[in-house]
């Protein structure tokens, strides 16, 4: 049986593995702020659990001020982790973290401020963090899941999904798109549209008036096909309707007033 690796020689192999533009081991142990931030988490994490909280303390705020990587003693990092240029990485006490997981800068690993106890998130194995996203809440993100740039995680992430946008949501599932039409959030301005175009597709009917031909609501059967005529043109055709509705009703009036006399 192999000797197992230690967790800083497994940190060592990822950011290897992870970054395109890393050349060795020698070079990542002595220039990458993530791998140090990860090697003396090690040391302060022991610390923490060995009952040396102030000391676990000390190193966890040197790391921040040295790397401007920000993790909680208690937090629970498996080996081969890499945290890629690292700048702004915020990973809190309760938050746990797998195996093979790649963390870039900006990103927050935190709490929601609602829960108390286990209040972080938990990163399964082979996940992505993408520049800039926060997860938050003691939420769960499965293995092999993708979290897009800039995203905010606030519920739970399936296994093998890609999640974007703010609120996150699951854009991507087993390597395949998932249907918006699932996922779609009531708009009350639209509806309200909708609503108004109804009330003036029946005025417009009972007035006998050619239909409006630009509409994001409706599907209209009068929008020609080349979209040429302008919206200012169908003001002025809309004018003439209405005016030669006005002369046929007086017309129609006169004609009962002369068959009356
Ligand atoms: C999410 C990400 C990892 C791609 O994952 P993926 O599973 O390959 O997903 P895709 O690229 O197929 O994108 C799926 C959809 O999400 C959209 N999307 C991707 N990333 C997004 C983001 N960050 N925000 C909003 N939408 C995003 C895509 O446009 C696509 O939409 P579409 O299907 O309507 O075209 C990638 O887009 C990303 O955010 N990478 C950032 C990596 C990073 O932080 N680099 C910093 C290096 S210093």
């Amino acid at each position: 049986m192999g000797k197992k690796k230690s967790k800083i020689a497994m940190d060592l192999q990822a950011a290897l593995e992870k970054d395109p533009a890393a050349r060795n081991k020698f070079e990542i142990f002595f220039t990458y702020g993530g791998f140090k931030a990860l090697y003396r988490h090690r040391f302060a994490h022991w610390f923490y659990n060995h009952g040396m909280k102030y000391l676990a303390k000390l190193i966890s705020s040197g790391t921040r001020r040295k790397t401007g990587i920000d993790i909680h003693p208690a937090a629970k990092i498996a080996g081969g982790v890499f945290i890629d240029h690292g700048v702004g990485v915020v990973i809190g006490e309760t938050v746990e973290i797998g195996t093979n997981v790649l963390i870039y800068q900006g990103v927050t690993l935190g709490g929601t401020g609602k829960d108390t106890g286990k209040r972080h998130p938990t990163i399964e194995d082979n996940v992505m963090i993408s520049a800039g996203a926060k997860v938050l809440g003691p939420i769960v993100v499965g293995h092999d899941s993708k979290i897009g740039a800039g995203s905010v995680v606030l519920k739970d992430v399936p296994p093998h999904s890609t999640v974007v946008g703010v609120p996150g949501r699951v854009v991507k599932y087993n390597n395949m798109r998932v249907d918006d039409i699932d996922q779609k959030l009531p708009d009350p301005i639209l509806e309200e549209f909708a609503r108004l175009n109804k009330r003036i597709a029946a005025l417009e009917e009972a007035l006998a008036l050619k239909s409006c031909k630009y509409s994001i609501t409706m599907q209209n059967p009068e929008v020609d096909k080349d979209g040429a005529t302008s919206i200012e043109e169908e003001i002025i055709d809309l004018k003439h309707e209405i005016d030669a509705n006005k002369q046929k009703l007086h017309n129609s009036e006169e004609d009962t007033i002369n068959r009356d006399k």
